[in-house]
């Protein structure tokens, strides 16, 4: 118990017991379980899709490097107090936190509105790869590796919205059925299968070779020299700021943590599961996608556009990566078509993790039934996916971001939930973990059984210190306010 804790916290404290499995309904088979269906969560668009086009907007080397030291200092800390205290309480976020400290409930409820926002427009990501998929199938892997088709499609309303709805209807239908049970089996195989492709689509990228119309020829090598090697000459105080920025952003969105997600997720698990073990293969798994992700498109689209064509913002992979299938030559066409609907997958796995999720929240608090409170969401989340599909034609708006970049609505309901709020959840659950209850409350959990939590001291240091310090300065970075000081 932290020193810090009052009197009645430690009262109620107390009457936190450690939780026997309260949930075991939907309880993991046992640690691979958990760790496969946490790593389906993790591992989706925020590796393929953002991770490489914020690498590449952040000049490569720098942003990776700043990435993962974040990840294994603040990821490490925020996955474990997340799954720990999903644990320890055996309740999903709102009643989780109402359980640590019922003043705290209303963090709760502002972590739920995280998976509420991305739910927004998750499903318009996924319409992009089903139109891919469709593309490849259709044999027009020539036309997606033009540069106008990306464009041209996003910009097109009927088409965009139809894609998304599309996307959203299938990730309704799975949590409809409950069949997200099925979707973990087929994880098992197809997980480990897009990990190989991307692991040699990354290979082919090194190879590639392209001269230009001005003469200039640059190699899949170079372009991977550019991912790898941190450049600090031009770098500023504001623009070092805005990378530790996108970078956090990117650890909040990929490990899904600080949404409640993991805090669900930890409700499931039993009592003899490793957390600290578990926490160690999440993070490496998902990390190691996002750097093969990068690998595979950032040295394609050094080659293709040279350093000009990296800042082409959310865009990148879907322009990049059809030129690298293109360059294939006749295999290209399958290696795309099985490419994008492996993307398309692991997009699902994710998709109906953020859905679930909104749903089981929603039966608590409205004390509803599974199928009316999906079919209800469904309804809203397809009107609002075409809205946000929208926001590349009909209603098209073009808003500075204090990140350096310029948003469309797909943009802002990232940023408002990964850039603004999740440094705000963190803030404020770090003093909840560190100060009110004191983070041997989390440790005692990760130990539980004897098992060994080796990090703890860093544990202990980072919920208390380094988190709230960082979450602070980030979050008046992301109101803009930070930038008023420049
Ligand atoms: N972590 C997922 C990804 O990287 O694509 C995205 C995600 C899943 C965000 C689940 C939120 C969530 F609740």
């Amino acid at each position: 118990m932290g020193n810090n804790g009052s009197e009645s916290n430690i009262k109620h404290m107390k009457n936190v017991k450690h939780t026997k499995h309260r949930k075991k309904e939907g309880g993991f088979s046992g640690q691979i379980g958990f760790v496969m269906a946490a790593a389906g969560s993790a591992v989706g668009v925020g590796n393929l899709w953002r991770f490489p086009y914020l690498a590449a907007k952040d000049g490569g080397g720098l942003f990776l490097l700043i990435y993962l030291i974040l990840a294994f200092t603040f990821g490490f800390t925020l996955l474990t107090s997340d799954i720990a205290v999903g644990r320890r309480t055996g309740r999903n976020s709102i009643n989780a936190y109402s359980e640590m400290s019922p003043k705290w409930r209303f963090l709760g409820i502002v972590t739920f509105l995280v998976p509420v926002l991305i739910m927004t427009y998750y499903a318009v990501i996924g319409g992009w790869i089903v139109r891919y998929v469709v593309a490849f199938l259709a044999g027009q892997g020539n036309d997606a590796a033009l540069d106008t088709f990306f464009g041209g499609f996003i910009t097109s309303p009927i088409q965009s919205s139809m894609f998304a709805i599309i996307f959203m209807l299938i990730t309704a239908w799975v949590v409809f059925n409950g069949v997200e049970k099925g979707i973990e089996k087929y994880s098992r195989i197809l997980m480990p299968v897009l990990l190989l492709m991307i692991v040699a689509i990354a290979i082919f990228s090194l190879t590639l070779k392209n001269t230009d119309a001005n003469g200039v020829t640059r190699t899949g090598l170079q372009g991977l020299a550019v991912y790898l090697t941190p450049d600090f000459s031009h770098l500023t105080f504001g623009r070092l700021m805005q990378i530790l920025l996108d970078a956090m952003s990117q650890i909040f969105f990929s490990l899904s943590v600080s949404m409640g997600i993991m805090i669900t997720y930890g409700s499931y698990i039993k009592k003899d599961v490793d957390i600290n073990t578990s926490i160690h293969q999440i993070e490496i798994f998902d990390s190691g996608v996002a750097f093969l992700a990068g690998m595979m498109i950032i040295p394609a689209i050094f080659v293709f556009e040279g350093i000009e064509g990296m800042g082409a913002g959310p865009s990148l992979m879907f322009v990049s990566l059809p030129k690298v299938f293109h360059s294939m030559g006749i295999i290209g066409t399958f290696v795309g078509l099985l490419f994008f609907l492996m993307a398309g997958f692991a997009a699902l796995t994710s998709c109906v993790s953020v859905l679930e999720t909104i749903v089981a929240n929603c039966m608590e608090i409205f004390h509803t039934r599974r199928k009316p409170t999906t079919l209800v969401l469904t309804v809203v989340y397809t009107i609002a996916s075409v809205i946000v599909a929208l926001g590349y034609s009909t209603f098209y708006i073009e808003l500075p971001l204090p990140n350096g970049s310029t948003a469309q609505i797909l943009d802002l309901m990232d940023y408002i939930s990964n850039s603004f709020m999740m440094p705000f959840i963190s803030l404020l659950s770090s003093i909840l973990i560190g100060w009110v209850i004191g983070p041997d409350w989390i440790i005692e959990e990760v130990e539980y059984g004897g098992k060994k939590f080796g990090l703890k001291r860093l544990y202990a240091v980072m919920i208390r210190y380094i988190v709230p310090v960082m979450m602070f300065i980030l979050f008046l970075q992301s109101a803009g306010i930070l930038s008023w000081f420049e």
